[in-house]
């Protein structure tokens, strides 16, 4: 064990220092479960309650993982019962499995049978063991599944085919009936409505609270994302206090974009922060230059955001509770749209091993000894930014002098 986490720091280590492109939160992500089920129009139905019950990007967001699917006859039984969708949401948990199971696994079961977690169990709704899922490898190669707690008179799914093996990533396999259990079916209590601006002007955060409700538009772009998953970084009074001379500073629009790159379109629990690292988009973000990003990086518990101005850090939680997220961050997050880069002192000094600084035109000037200083190609993009009223329009050659000027940085 040890071996290997030391294997894996070398690894992390020299990623870092290849000074490469940074990931989606999600490290290594690399598949969309809605895409791969697309590409069969039997689990249509299957896939269509993935995305409404909003599981899809769970599952994109987890690693060594099984999906078991059922096919459009087989979710009929299951939809007959005019579950509501949280407690659908409920079953279909049921068939996301905490580990990687491919054909040829479930074929060479240990002893026959395995018990497998469920993101159901996951959850911590489940009572019990009504969150796992046993799997039985039978004498002449039929496997079986059936939720623990399904009650005597469920008979077991079947294994089908496998639909799509991505070792040790995921798995996607199909069974030839739902998994379910009176507990996952059980009513489950409609999310209380969340009042963001209220939450957050009670929980330290309201000065931002009040930002927001100065600019309807905005407040109404947060509440509108909170249903499809919402993740808010609000800056702590102290820090918005102190940042107020900037913030004035800028146009209606800058306004608007600066409070709108305080929230992710994604709900990240405080768990899913520690344990992924990446770039992550904003409500800022303008969808083809996928500009007003920053950076999630983790140090154990510590939870930092990098933007290419300032590093804060995550201090509390004011609610976490999917679909929506609040966390009180110390510093306001500048985004380099809007701000001249400078470069941080404070910041660790890269280890001078295996950096590249590039030469070529547009590259940004090696991190400076000590004492702000900017570089140019930054001071150029967030020039040409202003000049465009800061907004959610920067135009793609912005956006390349700024992720060529970025390249130095990482
Ligand atoms: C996944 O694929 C679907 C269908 O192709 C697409 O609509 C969706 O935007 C994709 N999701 C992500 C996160 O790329
Ligand atoms: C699942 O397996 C456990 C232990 O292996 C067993 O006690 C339980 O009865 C099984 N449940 C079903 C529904 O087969
Ligand atoms: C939240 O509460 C504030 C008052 O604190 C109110 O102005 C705002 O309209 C409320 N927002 C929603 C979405 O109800
Ligand atoms: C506000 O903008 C003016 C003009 O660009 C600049 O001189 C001043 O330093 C800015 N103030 C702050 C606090 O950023
Ligand atoms: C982050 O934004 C910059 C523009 O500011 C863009 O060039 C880059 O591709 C974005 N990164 C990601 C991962 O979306």
């Amino acid at each position: 064990m040890r071996r290997l986490w030391d294997i894996l720091a070398i690894v992390g280590v020299l990623v870092v220092l290849a000074g490469s492109v940074p990931a989606t939160l999600a490290a290594t992500h690399t598949y969309n479960i809605t895409k791969i089920l697309a590409d069969h129009p039997e689990f249509s139905t299957f896939n269509h309650y993935l995305s409404a019950t909003r599981l899809a990007g769970e599952i994109n967001r987890r690693r060594t993982i099984t999906v078991l699917a059922v096919d459009n006859s087989a979710m009929a039984p299951l939809l007959a019962k005019h579950l509501t969708l949280e407690s659908l949401r409920n079953v279909l948990r049921l068939h996301i499995l905490a580990d990687y199971y491919g054909a040829k696994k479930l074929h060479q079961l240990t002893g026959g049978s395995a018990v497998a977690s469920s993101m159901f169990q996951a959850t911590g709704d489940a009572p019990g063991t009504s969150g796992y899922v046993n799997i039985t490898d039978h004498r002449a190669g039929k496997v079986t599944f059936i939720a623990q707690d399904a009650g005597d008179s469920t008979a077991p799914a079947s294994f089908v085919k496998s639909v799509k093996e991505m070792p040790y990533d995921l798995s996607v396999i199909e069974i030839n009936a739902v998994l379910t259990s009176p507990e996952a079916e059980a009513p489950v209590p409609p999310p209380a409505p969340v009042n963001l601006t209220d939450l957050m002007s009670k929980k330290g955060c309201k000065a931002f609270a009040d930002l927001l409700l100065a600019d309807p538009d905005v407040e109404k772009t947060f509440d509108a994302t909170v249903d499809g998953g919402l993740t808010v970084f609000c800056p702590g009074d102290a820090a918005v206090k102190a940042f107020m001379p900037k913030f004035k500073n800028l146009t209606a629009e800058g306004k608007a974009s600066l409070l709108l790159y305080h929230g992710v379109p994604v709900y990240y629990s405080i768990q899913m922060l520690k344990s992924n690292n990446g770039a992550v988009n904003t409500l800022a973000t303008d969808g083809t230059s996928k500009s007003f990003n920053y950076t999630v990086q983790n140090d154990g518990e510590v939870v930092t955001l990098k933007t290419k101005i300032v590093t804060a850090t995550i201090k509390s939680t004011i609610i976490d509770q999917d679909p929506v997220a609040v966390f009180v961050v110390d510093k306001v997050l500048e985004p380099r749209e809007l701000f001249k880069v400078a470069v941080d002192v404070s910041a660790p000094a890269p280890a001078p091993v295996a950096k590249k600084h590039k030469t070529a035109k547009g590259t940004a000037s090696p991190p400076a000894p000590a004492g702000p200083e900017e570089a140019p190609a930054d001071e150029k993009a967030s020039d040409n930014a202003a000049r465009r009223s800061g907004g959610k329009w920067v135009v793609a050659a912005v956006a390349t002098v700024a992720a060529v000027a970025a390249v130095g940085v990482y």
